[in-house]
Parts: C-alpha cells; structure tokens; sequence
C-alpha cells in the first residue's frame, strides 16, 4: 500500500474509535445512544460494528485533527472536512450524526456512514471518495462475514447496512450489504470469488424489489445462483427482525426464499390484475419468454406445467408461443 495514504487510515482509525467512546462513554452521545437502544441496536452490537457519534460541533473534527499533525488538505480529500469558499477554513462533514465506520477487506474503517438522529433531509449522509474509499468496491460487513460466507458458500446480500446488522444479531452472519449504490462490477466478484450462491434480501417496498430484479440478473448472469426472500407490507429485514423476531427472520422468510423464476413470477405479477384479460395475457408473455432462458428442458418443462395448470392453458399452447418468441430474441 502507498505509505502516502497512511494519513487517511490513521484518520479514520482515531475518529472511530473517538466517535465510539462519545456514543458509549459520554452525555453528549446520550441521545444517539438512546436512539439506537430503542431500535434494538444491543450493545454488543454496538461494539462489533464499532457505531458512533459525531457531536453537534461546526469544527471539533476539524480541530482534533489539526492538533493532531493531520494536514488540513489532505483531510479534506478524505472526505472528513470540508473547505469553505469564502475564507478558506474548514468544518465537520458529520455533525449531530450516528456514525457508521465502513471497513475495507481487512477491517480498517476507510469512510463513515453517519446517519441522522430525527427526520433530516438527508437520512444517511457518507464520505464521498477518497483516495482509500470507493463506494462500488466496498460491500458493508465483508470482513466480518467472509470467513462465514466461504464455510457455508453462501451469502446473504441486504439493501442498507442496518440490515445486515439486525440480521447479525438475528444469528445470521454472513449477511453483507451494498451501501446505497447498485450492485457493481466489482460486488460481484468480490463475492463471486467467496460463495456460489447468494440470497438477496433487499428491502420489500418498490424501490427495494426493483433493485432486487436487477442485482438478481446481474448475479445470475455471473453464474451465482440465486434465491430472493421477501417480507410482507413493504417491510425491510431490521423492520421484520423487530416485529416478528429472529426466529421468524430466518424460518420464514431466509428459509422460504423464492428461486429466481419464482420471484420473477412474483416481479411480473405486481400491480397487474389477474383477472383483466389484457394483464393476463402481457403477464403470460412475459412468464413464457423467462422461461425461453432457462437452460434446463427440465425445468422449462417445470414452470411451463405451473403456468399452465394456474391459468388453465394447454401446454402445447404455451410451447408454440414459446417457439414463436425465440427467433425474435435471436
Ligand atoms: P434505506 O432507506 O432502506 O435505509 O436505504 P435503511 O437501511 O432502511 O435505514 P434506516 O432503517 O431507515 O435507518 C438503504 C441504504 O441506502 C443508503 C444507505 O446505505 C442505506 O443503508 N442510503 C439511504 C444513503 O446512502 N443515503 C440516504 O439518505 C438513504
Ligand atoms: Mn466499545
Ligand atoms: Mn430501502
Ligand atoms: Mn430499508
Ligand atoms: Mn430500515
């Protein structure tokens, strides 16, 4: 590693374990300490994930970095404070926030993730990118749950990091999450390179269940296979884990996890009325020209029967249509 970026991990390093001591240890963090006590957050928890809090300050940061020996410069392209046009002095990024510490492969805090205590404009406010920190090459929790994902060869994938915590408590260790961006190039070998399967979990409302769709495709298409879990009433898996408990979280959604071509039945299905014979038949269409994909006659054969039986259809006629859609494809 270049010794010039030395600086920015040490940065890091001192401030998490400052935020972490003003969340636990002090009056100020009382509030955010609060708040995360009644969202189910333990303190062991807590501690695992190293959570934080950056004071109601304009430039604590600023200061106990520059008392440090820090260059102001280099602070500010680590994303820790911020230039002000008009003068040339500096403030804090994270001001009056829970603070999240991202951690690379090996478990150096590289960025923060801080997130707002009341109904802030911007609910999680994160370091932009750095010099050690990109947002499409950091999967939160990987390096805890690596070792995890290479004995079970599998991994679970969350939308937000508060999702990957809740299931951590819930006993499920190798949940990993993206942190507010789509699924990349480099997520995917990264986890490619650790597990042959995958469970997308992302949050159950419409946002979450289109990205769900897309990561399912770009995962697939790399050879990992997939299942996806949902929950009910648009829930995220932190909302389910409190409402329903850990046991029903790895019971009845991780352990009832639709294969891909079901929960492509669930995608298409969404917002359509069954009964209308114009949705009917575009969902038909669309059902026959996923399972055209699949590469195993086996299971053609297999979802062309369920489509067939649910809807009454013959499966000869759902073989033609099948036929007629492949040249269109080329
Ligand atoms: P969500 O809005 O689903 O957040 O965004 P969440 O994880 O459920 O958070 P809580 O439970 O309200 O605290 C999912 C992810 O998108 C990113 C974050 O990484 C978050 O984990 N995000 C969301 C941002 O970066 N900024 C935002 O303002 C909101
Ligand atoms: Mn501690
Ligand atoms: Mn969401
Ligand atoms: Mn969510
Ligand atoms: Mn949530």
């Amino acid at each position: 590693r270049h010794a010039g970026l030395q600086p920015y991990f040490e940065a890091h390093e001192l401030l998490k374990k400052f935020y972490h001591h003003l969340l636990v240890n002090t009056k100020d963090g009382q509030e955010a300490l609060e708040y995360l006590l009644a969202r189910g957050f333990t303190r062991e928890s807590i501690d695992t994930f190293q959570i934080g809090y950056a004071l109601d300050s304009w430039d604590f940061v600023t200061e106990f970095l520059q008392k440090r020996g820090f260059k102001a410069e280099e602070m500010e392209k680590a994303g820790l404070i911020i230039k002000r046009e008009k003068d040339g002095t500096y403030f804090d990024r994270f001001r009056n926030r829970i603070m999240f510490p991202l951690f690379d492969q090996n478990g150096k805090a590289i960025a923060f993730s801080g997130r707002a205590l009341g109904k802030e404009d911007v609910k999680y406010l994160n370091s932009p990118e750095t010099p050690i920190f990109n947002k499409g090459k950091i999967l939160y929790n990987f390096h805890l749950a690596k070792p995890v994902i290479r004995r079970q060869h599998h991994a679970i994938l969350f939308e937000g990091f508060a999702d990957a915590i809740a299931a951590y408590r819930a006993g499920v260790e190798n949940g990993i999450a993206t942190m507010g961006t789509s699924l990349t190039q480099d997520h995917i070998s990264l986890i490619r390179r650790n597990a042959q399967s995958v469970t997308i979990c992302y949050d159950s409302d419409n946002a979450g269940i289109e990205a769900a769709f897309r990561a399912a495709g770009m995962l697939a298409e790399a050879g990992i296979e997939i299942r996806v879990a949902l929950m009910p009433d648009g829930l995220d898996p932190d909302d389910y884990i409190r409402k329903y408990g850990p046991e029903k979280f790895r019971n009845d959604i991780l352990g009832a996890s639709l294969t891909l071509m079901s929960f492509k039945f669930h995608y298409y299905r969404r917002g359509k009325n069954l009964q209308n014979e114009g949705d009917r038949l575009s969902y038909i269409e669309k059902i026959v020209s996923e399972i055209s994909g699949l590469e195993k006659a086996v299971e053609k054969d297999h979802y062309l029967r369920q489509l067939a039986a649910e809807f009454s259809l013959s499966l000869e006629a759902l073989k033609q249509q099948m036929a007629a859609d492949a040249p269109k494809k080329g």
